[in-house]
Formats: C-alpha cells, sequence, structure tokens
C-alpha cells in the first residue's frame, strides 16, 4: 500500500464519512424539504444498505489507506437499527484516532449510553434555533427544540464530547444566533455554517447565505466582531475556522460559500448503499458495493478507492465563485449527510 496516497491536487485522504441511512426524522427545509420528501417518498430498503460487516470491511480498507476519522451521518444515523454495534466495530480498528457521529440529537435521550459504551468520542448535534416557532419552521415538522436540548443533555452526561451545529439562514434564524450560542457555549462547541447549495431541492442562492463575517458580528456583545480573536485550527484540514471571544468562549465559523477550503480537503463520503463521493457537490460517484457483493478481494476493493483518490480533482466550493447555484444533478445531502 503507498502511504502516501495523493489526489490531483496532493491531498491525502485522512477522513471518511459514512452514511448509514437515507431516512430522517425531520425535515429540515434545506436538507430534506418536506413537499419532496413526502409520505410517497421511496427511500432506500433495507437489502440496498451495506450491511455492518460491508461497512467495517470498506473501513478497514480507508483506513490502511490513510484515514484515521470517522464520522457517522445520515439522513439522521440514530435511525439505523443497531447502530451502537457498527460504533464498536468501527472503535476497535486499529488505526481509527476519531469516530464521531452527526445527529439532529432527537434519539440521543436514548441511545447516548450505549453509544459512549460502544466506544462512540462524540457527537456533533445539529439545532438552527432556539425558538420554537422558527426551529418548528425549519425542521419542516414543528419539532420543539427542547426536544434537541435534552439530546445534548443525554450525549453530556453519558461522556460523550460534544458539538453543535447551526445552519444560518438570511431572514429565517439569524436574529437568534447570539441567544442560542449564548445558551450552548458552555456545554458544547457552538458552530455556525454558511447555507450551501448541497442537493438539488434546497432553492439556495446568494442572497439567503449569512457571511461568516457578520455572524461573529451578530455574536459579539459591541455588534462588530471586533472582541473575537481568530485561533489556530485542532488540525490540518479543520473544517470551522476557529475564534474565541472575549471570556475565552470558543466558536467556530464554516464559511464553505464564502471562505471555502478545498485547498486542504482530506474528506471522502460513502453513501448507505456504498456509493464512494469526493465531494459534497460531487454529481456522480464510485459504487463500491457491487465488487464486494461479487466476491471482490481486499486488494481490489482497496485498488478501486486508491484510483478514485489518485485522480480526484474536486474543488467544487472554490469554483462556485459567483454562480447562483452551480451544477445540476449533485448528490442529496440526505445520502451523504453533509
Ligand atoms: P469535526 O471533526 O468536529 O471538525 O467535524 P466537521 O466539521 O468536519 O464535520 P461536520 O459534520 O460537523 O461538518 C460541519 C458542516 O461542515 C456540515 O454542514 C458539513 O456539511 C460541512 N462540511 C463538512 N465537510 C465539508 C466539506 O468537505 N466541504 C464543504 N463544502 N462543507 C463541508
Ligand atoms: N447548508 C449548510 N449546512 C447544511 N446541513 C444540511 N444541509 C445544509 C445546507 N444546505 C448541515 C446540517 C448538519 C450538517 C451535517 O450539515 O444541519 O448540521
Ligand atoms: Fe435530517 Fe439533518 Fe437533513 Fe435535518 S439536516 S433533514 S436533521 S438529515
Ligand atoms: Fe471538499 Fe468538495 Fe467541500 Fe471543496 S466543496 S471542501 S472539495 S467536499
Amino acid at each position: 500500500v503507498d502511504p502516501m496516497l495523493r489526489d490531483q491536487l496532493a491531498r491525502p485522504l485522512r477522513d471518511l464519512r459514512i452514511s448509514v441511512t437515507d431516512r430522517c426524522n425531520l425535515r429540515c427545509t434545506y436538507c430534506m424539504p418536506a413537499d419532496v420528501f413526502g409520505p410517497d417518498y421511496a427511500f432506500l430498503p433495507r437489502s440496498e444498505l451495506l450491511s455492518f460487516e460491508e461497512i467495517e470491511r470498506l473501513a478497514r480498507v480507508f483506513v490502511e489507506l490513510g484515514v484515521r476519522k470517522l464520522r457517522i451521518t445520515g439522513g439522521e444515523p440514530t435511525l439505523r437499527r443497531g447502530l451502537p454495534a457498527l460504533i464498536a466495530r468501527l472503535t476497535r480498528l486499529e488505526g481509527v484516532e476519531d469516530v464521531a457521529l452527526t445527529t439532529n440529537g432527537l434519539l440521543l435521550p436514548r441511545l447516548a449510553g450505549e453509544l459512549k459504551a460502544a466506544g462512540l468520542h462524540r457527537v456533533t448535534v445539529s439545532i438552527d434555533s432556539l425558538d420554537p416557532e422558527i426551529f418548528g419552521r425549519m425542521n419542516g415538522l414543528g419539532t420543539h427544540p427542547q426536544r434537541v436540548l435534552d439530546g445534548i443533555e443525554a450525549a453530556l452526561h453519558a461522556g460523550l464530547g460534544v458539538k453543535v451545529n447551526t445552519v444560518v439562514q438570511r431572514g429565517v434564524n439569524e436574529d437568534g444566533l447570539r441567544e442560542l450560542w449564548l445558551a450552548l457555549r458552555d456545554k458544547a462547541v457552538v458552530r455556525f455554517i454558511e447555507f450551501m447549495d448541497v442537493g438539488n431541492h434546497n432553492g439556495w442562492n446568494l442572497d439567503s447565505v449569512v457571511p461568516s463575517r457578520e455572524v461573529l458580528a451578530r455574536l459579539s456583545e459591541g455588534g462588530d466582531g471586533a472582541e473575537f480573536q481568530p485561533a489556530n485550527a485542532n488540525y490540518r484540514g479543520e473544517v470551522a475556522a476557529r475564534h474565541v471571544g472575549a471570556q475565552g468562549h470558543e466558536v467556530g465559523l464554516i464559511s464553505s460559500v464564502s471562505a471555502p477550503f478545498c485547498g486542504d480537503c482530506s474528506r471522502a463520503r460513502l453513501s448507505a448503499v456504498g456509493v464512494l463521493y469526493t465531494c459534497l457537490f460531487a454529481g456522480h460517484g464510485t459504487d463500491l458495493r457491487a465488487p464486494l457483493r461479487t466476491g471482490a478481494s481486499d486488494a481490489e476493493v482497496r485498488a478501486v478507492i486508491e484510483g478514485v483518490w489518485a485522480s480526484r480533482r474536486d474543488r467544487y466550493s472554490e469554483e462556485r465563485g459567483e454562480a447562483t447555484p452551480g451544477r445540476a444533478g449533485k448528490v442529496e445531502m440526505s445520502h451523504i449527510g453533509g
């Protein structure tokens, strides 16, 4: 195995994001809008999903190729039956340094203890507003923010690390950002994400993006962001730009639109059916399930992944520029989990 697998832009493969289901118990307007993902929507049947054996096998091959960090995503990953058993398989793999879960938090009161016991290191919980009316509208189902806060408490209680993701949309939740940060910053690392043009259904345009520098201004006491100091990244290629406020509280800014970070992008994404994508905005991916199910050896599967990574030149966010929105036919967020 080549220990220095690099893509066309010399980026290594370090981070694998694994989607375990395309289903979700919310219908966030920017991700799975209820009018598209309605009662008749054809979600993937169970037989199409990678089994835990298949996921573990692929993860092991990715680790051989340099992956050190695994993130479980969805849809909503906690809806996948038996999830703690998968976590246990993945946290046992030699060479894996970090296993995290991206979740809307609703099922954490039930699952946090089991996930921790399975070896999960941390969770990243999404919550866009503490205002019941605004959050209810954004999540498409009227679900109350307290249910997410209960999930965060359950994760903390179980001893899991907690980060919070808040997607910011112009004219939707921009007014409640400081309130949210003040309420959560002592418990979790809060990150604000610029609304992105992922998928094909979220009606994105540049006017709906609140640039991170404005988010920082809204968080600050003086209203100008001046008290925030940039802090060093925790690791090379960290997506969130860390900032520290006057009293030492951290905030992360994920500025995929105003300050793209493709240059250091070392992330691969595996969909629930085993398609490998090398960009969040990819138009197509590479099927890894077919070789698995037709008897390919680990070496053969590894060669496929190596070939895909070696030829990768994705830098969508840097190319997006002022073209609004970018290309058509992108992979759906619910297939790769962000
Ligand atoms: P940490 O390991 O805690 O640093 O997590 P992370 O920030 O890498 O992962 P998370 O799933 O919390 O990502 C936060 C947000 O950043 C999500 O909205 C993702 O969709 C977005 N994001 C993550 N990776 C990428 C990426 O490669 N490109 C773009 N454009 N956005 C990304
Ligand atoms: N723009 C920005 N972030 C998004 N997420 C989902 N859709 C979008 C979008 N269009 C976020 C979720 C979750 C993370 C994985 O991605 O809220 O926090
Ligand atoms: Fe579900 Fe997360 Fe998408 Fe919202 S953003 S619909 S919680 S997968
Ligand atoms: Fe990586 Fe694509 Fe995101 Fe750029 S746009 S950081 S290449 S996933």
